[in-house]
């Protein structure tokens, strides 16, 4: 059986991938932003899963307001690193998994969630800057990555509970695939910020790390948040934040199994423009 062992969280902010990339991560300004990821580096090397499950949205980079799908899963064999403007981000493209991305698609379509199915898609900051927090300079990922795009991006996005309860139904799929795999899933984006209009710049590290709080201990009550709080209080971007409920919907506590362990917690304002949240919750 194919097992969801941890859930990472973390925020994508596309200037932590130019930090990288451009030999920067030394600067003062970004030493402040990969402290926060020293122990997920080296956790992960202890924790390498056989897949990661990704969950994170496409910036108008693989779909545009020709077709935007809330809910697309990647079933391809490979997903190239997108050109955003600057050429493609110099790191290694992505390894996907086939039969479990196809077999997690038939689990939850059966289970009435209305999954996209993508099998050719390039994948943007919101899926590799997660990938180069978590592993560092990686000449090859060390797992294969079956992504999840969400549309967090043209109105109307979908509901902190419906996020939930298809991470609900992702893990009753990921538990139903016939083969010994180590799984984790990730949601990304977040926390709050607003890119554009005058409200440009917001940051709530109150709201934030309420967020945290109430992520690690009471996620279904978190759920019933409506997008408009998020909205008003984490900016216009802080939407991002409902991907999250899907990696914790998929955790073992919310089936009422044991309660994760917080393995680690980090918050850190700013980078760029957003308010940086990371956590790694393990199942028991
Ligand atoms: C920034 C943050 C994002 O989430 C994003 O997609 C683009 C830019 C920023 O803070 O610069
Ligand atoms: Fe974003």
């Amino acid at each position: 059986m194919a097992k969801i062992t941890a859930s990472v969280y973390t925020s994508h902010v596309p200037a932590i991938g130019a930090a990288m990339d451009l030999g920067k991560t030394q600067e003062p300004y970004w030493q402040k932003v990969f402290a926060g990821y020293e122990y997920s580096r080296q956790w992960m090397k202890e924790n390498t899963p056989d897949v990661v499950f990704l969950v994170y949205n496409d910036h108008a980079t693989a779909f545009s307001l020709e077709m935007i799908p809330t809910f697309a899963i990647g079933t391809a064999a490979e997903f190239k690193v997108a050109d955003e403007g600057w050429g493609p981000r110099p790191v290694a493209d992505v390894e996907g998994h086939p039969e479990l991305a196809s077999h997690i698609a038939q689990s939850v379509i059966q289970q009435d969630f209305d999954l996209t199915i993508v099998n050719k898609m390039d994948v943007d900051h919101g899926l590799t800057v997660p990938l180069s927090l978590m592993c560092g300079d990686a000449k090859k990922w060390p797992f294969k990555v079956i992504p999840l795009a969400v549309n967090v991006v043209q109105y109307p996005v979908p509901s902190g509970m419906r996020c939930f309860m298809l991470g609900q139904a992702i893990r009753k799929a990921v538990e139903s695939f016939d083969a010994n795999l180590n799984v984790q899933i990730w949601g990304t984006g977040g926390m709050s910020h607003q890119l554009q209009g005058p409200r440009a710049g917001l940051i709530n590290k109150e709201w934030d790390n309420r967020f945290l709080d109430r992520l690690i201990s009471n996620p279904k009550d978190l759920a019933c948040v409506p997008h408009i709080e998020y909205v008003r209080e984490a900016g216009s971007e802080g939407i991002e934040l409902v991907m999250w409920l899907i990696a914790r919907g998929a955790m073992a506590d919310v089936a009422d199994g044991p309660k994760p362990t917080v393995k680690h917690r980090f918050y850190h304002v700013p980078a760029s423009n957003t308010a940086v949240g990371h956590l790694i919750l393990e199942n028991n």
